[in-house]
């Protein structure tokens, strides 16, 4: 079983409608085991029982929303511990270049600091899914590919060790 965790800030919906279709995606692959938490309700034990970590957040000002800053930066205590782990991250904004890369680039950037392992894209959405305000069909389609392609690579880790 491959334990796929999709965290997500949203103050007015759109996020929460990504996360829900990264999650989506991620349950297309045999073996995952798909958790959906809102940002208040994730603990650092969700984190560390996890073998796979997508994160999504608005995007407030070129970056990840306090919220989901002050919850990474809680992460320190469990700092260690999701080394190896595979990770993404999507966003919501008002506008295309409006800080959605910086927003998610932020977010990769924790994971990587923690040792994380974050795959790229090479063909479109390089960092990661982003939408303006709701997401559209196409927006939707990238957010179930990133949870796809997680799930995969997390489950594909595993069977290696
Ligand atoms: C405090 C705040 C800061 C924001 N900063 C930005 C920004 O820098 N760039 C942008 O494109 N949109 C910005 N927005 C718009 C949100 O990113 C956008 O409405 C997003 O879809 C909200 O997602 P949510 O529905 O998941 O809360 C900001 C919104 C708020 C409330």
């Amino acid at each position: 079983m491959t334990r796929v965790l999709v965290v997500y800030d949203s103050r007015t919906g759109n996020t929460e409608k990504m996360a829900g279709a990264v999650a989506d995606g991620a349950r297309k692959v045999d073996g995952a085991d798909v958790v959906v938490l809102e940002v208040d309700k994730a603990k650092m034990s969700d984190l560390t029982g996890a073998d796979a970590i997508i994160i999504g957040s608005p995007t407030y000002y070129g970056n990840m929303s306090g919220k989901m800053k002050s919850f990474i930066d809680r992460s320190n205590a469990i700092h260690g511990k999701l080394k190896g782990k595979v990770g993404g991250a999507f966003t919501s904004s008002g506008d295309t270049a409006c800080g959605a890369e910086t927003t998610i680039l932020s977010i990769l950037e924790a994971m990587l600091i923690h040792g994380m392992i974050v795959q790229g894209r090479n063909d479109n959405k390089h960092y990661g899914p982003t939408a303006v305000e709701s997401p559209n069909k196409e927006e939707v389609e990238s957010c179930k590919e990133l949870g796809e392609r997680v799930a995969r690579l997390a489950t594909a880790l595993k069977k290696g060790t």
